[in-house]
């Protein structure tokens, strides 16, 4: 029953307000810019929801959570799950940032393959970034981040921090290194380095 006066009242509204700016004067290289402003926005946001629907591009974390006080003791960031591995023919890495490094130090990983990095901290806001790829996310205490990344060629990648975290910031860095693709293949196949295959 009251829906019908408010109906009334907000196109009643709507039409003042329109009529309000009707009147306004605005200049014509004002109305252009307007014009030019709205349509940049109207693509930037077009793009945005392309990339989110399209191309799965989203925000890296998806709020996963976990006890940062209490990773030892986790199922997945236990000590002896920490490095690569491969899950369902997928590449799996888990790192666990800490002051003043990243572990496990030595990890590889292949060249030209989506690899999957899941980050957390043990103690207080880091940051990672990889140099040459995407790889650039904050490690929030209490949660899990994680970004999906292709290391472009071999060699060996630095792995730097890029939130201040304490006095030995600037000496929290490690490497990555990244092997062909074939020789990797070889390489894991046999149970060695940085990690294990098995779960
Ligand atoms: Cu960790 Cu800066």
């Amino acid at each position: 029953m009251q829906s019908e006066p408010l109906k009334e009242k907000c196109s009643a509204g709507l039409k003042l307000f329109c009529s309000q700016l009707q009147a306004i004067h605005i200049d014509q290289l004002e109305r252009k810019w307007i014009t030019i402003s709205l349509l940049v926005i109207g693509l930037l946001v077009g793009i945005m929801t392309l990339d989110a629907l399209v191309d799965g591009i989203n925000p890296p974390s998806k709020v996963e959570t976990i006890d940062s006080a209490s990773l030892h003791l986790s199922k997945e960031f236990a000590e002896d799950n920490l490095g690569v591995h491969v899950e369902n023919g997928k590449v799996i890495v888990r790192m666990v940032a800490g002051r003043y490094s990243f572990f496990p130090k030595q990890i590889s990983v292949p060249a030209e393959t989506p690899v999957t990095l899941r980050w957390v901290s043990m103690d207080v806001l880091h940051g990672v970034h990889i140099p040459m790829t995407n790889m650039s996310t904050m490690i929030v205490p209490g949660y899990v981040a994680e970004i999906t990344t292709t290391f472009p060629k071999p060699g060996d990648y630095p792995v730097l921090c890029n939130e201040y975290c304490g006095l030995g910031h600037n000496h929290m860095w490690s490497n990555i290194a990244v092997i062909a693709k074939e020789v990797w293949a070889t390489r894991t196949s046999t149970p060695a380095q940085g990690g294990n295959s098995h779960e």
